[in-house]
């Protein structure tokens, strides 16, 4: 197995934690331990007493009860709890994936989505979202990339990076095909629940079809990222025995106060995703206005979920632009480079609350 580096952590690795305005985050703004306690009269003297040995492998009975509340029809042993949802990528990679199989994943993407792949020596084809489109992907292009040794789809919506949110019909449409072909469908759903619009929302993959899993995590809509608690929700008993079975070589278990804490907080999810969703519909509207000043300068594509989006600088190099932003302002963006984004975009992330004032200093650094 040869990884190479993950090109947007490493970028993260080096800036995050030393500029002023992180403009380019995935997630929504956090909250700290005190905030979730406060959801339940006896939730601090429990977390205090909670017990530090190690927890069920397969995630806490009771935490696999209450993700179950975000599907229709998942039983808690169909949910596999892992240390975030990166290490559930890992594992789902390595426990379906072989040297002589292909998948087929959607494009541009986090980068482990098809890295792993390729790094197990399997068959990536990238089925690419097309800008021209609003980002959406091409049903006819899914089953002319589909194999003989195809085993699964993978694909992530509400989208990192464009915030694109697939319609309906088309999501349920790659359930049927997928189905139809015997080919796993792995839906990166990390951002659901963060739709500006609830009847945007989708159903769950894993709520579709049997041979389909839905990837889930604390980090995204409800800002819990350090808990490092994610999972994966499915009705194929054999991909989740295999995911079982390797999780033994990673982590074993979850971290037990990051289990109890992150069921206490989806206990109240729609309070997290709420006070989530109304900082992204303020900042949402400061960058529709600063677009519109600066149409010469950037093209903007609005997002329809999320916290992200993708504009296009315009006839300036997006590298050298975000480069010189974030040594002379302070300011992050991410290049689309680091996605092996050919098309000058750069990633901006509207779900913090300092986002304005990050917004003033990139406005100040445009008039420079
Ligand atoms: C699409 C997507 N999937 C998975 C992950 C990994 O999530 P986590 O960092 O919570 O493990 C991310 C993180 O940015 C992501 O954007």
């Amino acid at each position: 197995m040869q990884l190479p580096p993950f090109k947007l952590e490493r970028y993260f690795a080096r800036y995050e934690f030393n500029v002023r305005y992180v403009l380019c985050a995935s997630d929504c703004e956090s909250f700290c331990i005190q905030d979730i306690l406060d959801f339940e009269p006896e939730a601090s003297e429990l977390f205090h007493q909670h017990w530090l040995g190690y927890t069920e492998s397969q995630g806490s009975p009771s935490l696999q009860r209450e993700i179950c509340n975000l599907y229709d029809h998942i039983q808690p042993e169909q949910v596999l709890v892992h240390t975030g949802a990166e290490e559930a990528i890992f594992l789902f990679m390595h426990a379906v994936l072989d040297v002589a199989d292909h998948i087929i994943v959607h494009w541009p993407c986090y980068q482990s989505l098809f890295e792993v792949a390729r790094s197990i020596g399997s068959q990536v084809t990238l089925w690419k979202a097309r800008e021209e489109t609003g980002w959406s992907l091409d049903l006819d292009e899914l089953q002319q990339h589909i194999r003989p040794n195809t085993k699964a789809v993978i694909v992530n919506t509400p989208h990192n990076p464009t915030g694109h949110l697939m319609p309906p019909e088309m999501f349920q449409e790659i359930a049927r095909i997928c189905r139809d072909k015997g080919v796993i469908l792995f839906s990166d759903e990390v951002y659901r629940e963060s739709e500006y619009r609830r009847e945007d929302r989708l159903p769950a993959a894993c709520d579709l079809a049997q041979n389909a899993v839905s990837l889930g995590v604390m980090s995204k809509t409800y800002g819990l990222a350090g808990l490092r608690i994610g999972w994966i929700a499915t009705p194929n008993a054999d991909v989740y025995g295999r995911m079982a079975a390797l999780k033994d070589y990673t982590t074993i278990c979850n971290s037990a106060p990051g289990e109890f804490l992150a069921e206490l907080a989806l206990r109240h999810r729609e309070k997290l995703a709420a006070r989530n969703l109304a900082i992204i519909t303020s900042n949402l509207a400061m960058l529709d206005q600063f677009f519109a000043r600066h149409a010469d300068r950037f093209a903007w594509q609005r997002p329809k979920a999320g916290a992200i989006a993708f504009p296009q600088l315009i006839d300036e190099d997006v590298h050298d632009f975000c480069k010189d932003l974030v040594e002379k302002a302070g300011v992050l963006l991410l290049p689309g480079s680091l996605y092996d984004d050919p098309g000058n975009h750069f990633r901006i992330g509207f779900g913090r609350r300092n986002f304005p004032d990050g917004l003033v200093r990139l406005e100040e650094f445009l008039g420079r």
